[in-house]
């Protein structure tokens, strides 16, 4: 019988409690026992309490919830080999023999290093005298599985990941709201999103809300972007326009890699053009909040897929990360997926947009 934890790791993302609910129940409806880790690593490293044994209706109406009522840390500890040994020693301890992770690259790529060390780190627990050899003889294989939850939609090999619709709505209310007072006074407005080295969440913020100019990281403006830019809002304030948004993404850069920050950009569009230009950075609100439709779909089916990969595991099977291509839900291999990622950071830092740009297309 089966033993499967969830958790859920790294920055909290609209949908990643209804991950849950669907990992516990599907778990549960497939004869298995499930499990949730508390607070991310630290609860695998710190073990008793932390990871509890979770019922059907542990996680009633959690679908319709934001954040992770699970919790969620970065941990240091789980970074370094004790505190991994710690963790495989709690999942001993409580029976566990499979680990579905919710999370961002980072999150899954620690949950890969803790699955190919397992053989060494049972060794260990023997050799320290911390397990008795047939404590560990159940547990050659540790089983894991990924999830992307983000709101900053940058895993390459999946088309969004859990939490970039909810955010992504988020913005384009807020946009709303902020262009009734734009029209009003006639105002420009800067507005900075988040997405981290990602410039998805503000590009498609752009288009959603017609945006006079936007900055992402992946494709970053002409050299001469300040009067290029300047040029195409006195246009678009010729053709009648009477307010002006300009979405720059919070990893933006020039092409040099220098940070574009929103107060530049503010400071350009004041004295350049002569408009009353104001900065609003969103922040956490679009983190926060019920998620999306689309994210408790894409929460609820990648759930249940993530059990159905934990049960037709073998020992050669290599860990799987659960994606959504063209709109089916498909295992891609998850170090590669992560490596892919990977790389359009490298391509970014050696100043390749081109590379950069097909990275985030990337199966
Ligand atoms: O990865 C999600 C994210 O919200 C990014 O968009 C942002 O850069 C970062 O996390 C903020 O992290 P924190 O909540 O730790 O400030």
């Amino acid at each position: 019988r089966k033993r499967i934890a969830v958790m859920t790791s790294g920055g909290d993302s609209p949908g990643m409690s209804g991950t849950v609910r669907a990992v516990v129940r599907q778990s549960i409806a497939s004869g298995c026992t499930s499990y949730a880790v508390f607070e991310g690593y630290q609860g695998l490293v710190d073990g008793g309490e932390m990871i509890r044994e979770m019922k059907w209706e542990d996680v009633r109406g959690w679908l319709s919830e934001g954040g992770t009522l699970i919790g969620t840390a970065r941990c240091k500890a789980f970074m370094e080999r004790p505190g991994r040994l710690k963790a495989a020693n709690n999942m001993i301890v409580k029976g566990i023999n499979a680990l579905v992770i919710c999370g961002g690259d980072g999150s899954l790529t620690g949950a890969d290093k803790f699955r190919n060390e397992w053989p060494s780190l049972m060794e260990e627990l023997v050799s320290k005298g911390m397990r008795t050899e047939d404590d560990v003889k159940p547990y050659k294989h540790l089983n894991i599985v990924g999830l992307v939850g983000s709101i900053d939609n940058d895993l390459s090999s999946t088309d969004a990941t859990i939490g970039c619709y909810s955010s992504l709505q988020r913005i384009c209310q807020s946009i709303d709201f902020i262009d009734a007072t734009a029209f009003s006074h006639q105002r420009a407005f800067v507005i900075e999103v988040m997405g981290r080295h990602c410039g998805w969440l503000a590009l498609m913020a752009g288009v959603s809300c017609g945006a006079d100019f936007v900055f992402i990281p992946e494709n970053p403006p002409t050299e001469n972007w300040e009067e290029e830019m300047c040029n195409i809002i006195k246009r678009h304030r010729a053709m009648g326009k009477r307010k002006t948004i300009v979405i720059v993404a919070e990893g933006a850069h020039d092409r040099n890699l220098n940070h574009i920050h929103p107060k530049m950009v503010e400071e350009l569009l004041s004295t350049r053009i002569g408009l009353d230009t104001r900065i609003t950075t969103l922040g956490h609100v679009q983190r926060g909040g019920p998620p999306c439709a689309y994210d408790r779909m894409l929460a609820t089916l990648q759930g249940v897929e993530a059990v159905k990969a934990v049960l037709e595991a073998t020992p050669e099977t290599v860990s799987p990360v659960i994606c959504i291509v063209e709109n089916k839900i498909v295992r891609r291999e998850l170090v590669k997926a992560v490596q892919l990622t990977q790389e359009v950071a490298k391509a970014i830092e050696r100043k390749d947009f081109e590379a950069a740009m097909k990275g985030r297309d990337a199966e």
